[in-house]
């Protein structure tokens, strides 16, 4: 059984998608062990303790020092031993500290095809505002493994979504999350889970 820890910063609906691939069996061999958010009013806290999993909250802003916070951050997912991490909108850049511990076990969900729109200032809404700027006709999301950079660790899987015309950040973010997001998350941590469970 896969240990997986998802640390999230809003909504959740790729926890979610998670969580519903999981209950309907396409995805196995693994266990949510805590939802950790940087966020104490992120509504994905609440969709863990809907599933009676640990949800746990650690704010910067709590500590005095960023130290202080990576080194409380750290503590806590060193506490629930997890095969993997998965960062599920956490806009929060990882500790160095807990990049190199957890070297090939952590991996995140970005909302483009990188290396397009990505890196220092791309999140959120802000990654499909740029892309309808720039009037890119494809767009998509990718799980990759995260290293020491910002979005540059190596690609896992990728998804491509067309952009339609008239579209808006918000419904070009909806169609990326509903046809790929949500997709490929999931699938990553089955292909992973499956390859931990052959050895
Ligand atoms: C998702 O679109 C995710 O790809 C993005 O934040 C959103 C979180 O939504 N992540 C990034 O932009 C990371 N650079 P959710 O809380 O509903 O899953």
């Amino acid at each position: 059984m896969l240990r997986v820890g998802v640390m999230v910063s809003g909504g959740g609906t790729n926890l979610q998608a998670i969580l519903d691939a999981m209950e309907k069996g396409k995805l196995s061999n693994v266990e949510i062990a805590v939802v950790i958010s940087n966020n104490p009013g992120a509504y994905a806290l609440e969709r863990a303790r809907n599933h009676g999993i640990p949800a746990v909250s650690l704010s910067p802003k709590d500590f005095s020092v960023r130290e202080a916070f990576e080194e409380a951050l750290l503590e806590q997912v060193d506490s629930y031993h997890l095969d993997l991490i998965v960062l599920a909108g956490f806009l929060v850049k990882i500790p160095e500290k807990m990049v190199e511990k957890y070297e090939g076990r952590i991996i995140n969900i970005h909302p483009s095809l990188i290396p397009s729109f990505c890196g220092v200032g791309y999140y959120g809404l802000k990654v499909h505002e740029a892309a309808l700027t720039r009037g890119v006709k494809v767009t998509g999301a990718t799980v990759h493994y995260v290293d020491s950079g910002m979005d540059t660790g190596p690609i896992l899987l990728q998804k491509a979504v067309e952009v339609k015309e008239g579209d808006t950040p918000e419904t070009l973010q909806k169609r990326v999350m509903e046809e790929a997001e949500w997709v490929i998350l999931p699938e990553a941590i089955g292909w992973i889970a499956d390859r931990e469970a052959k050895g």
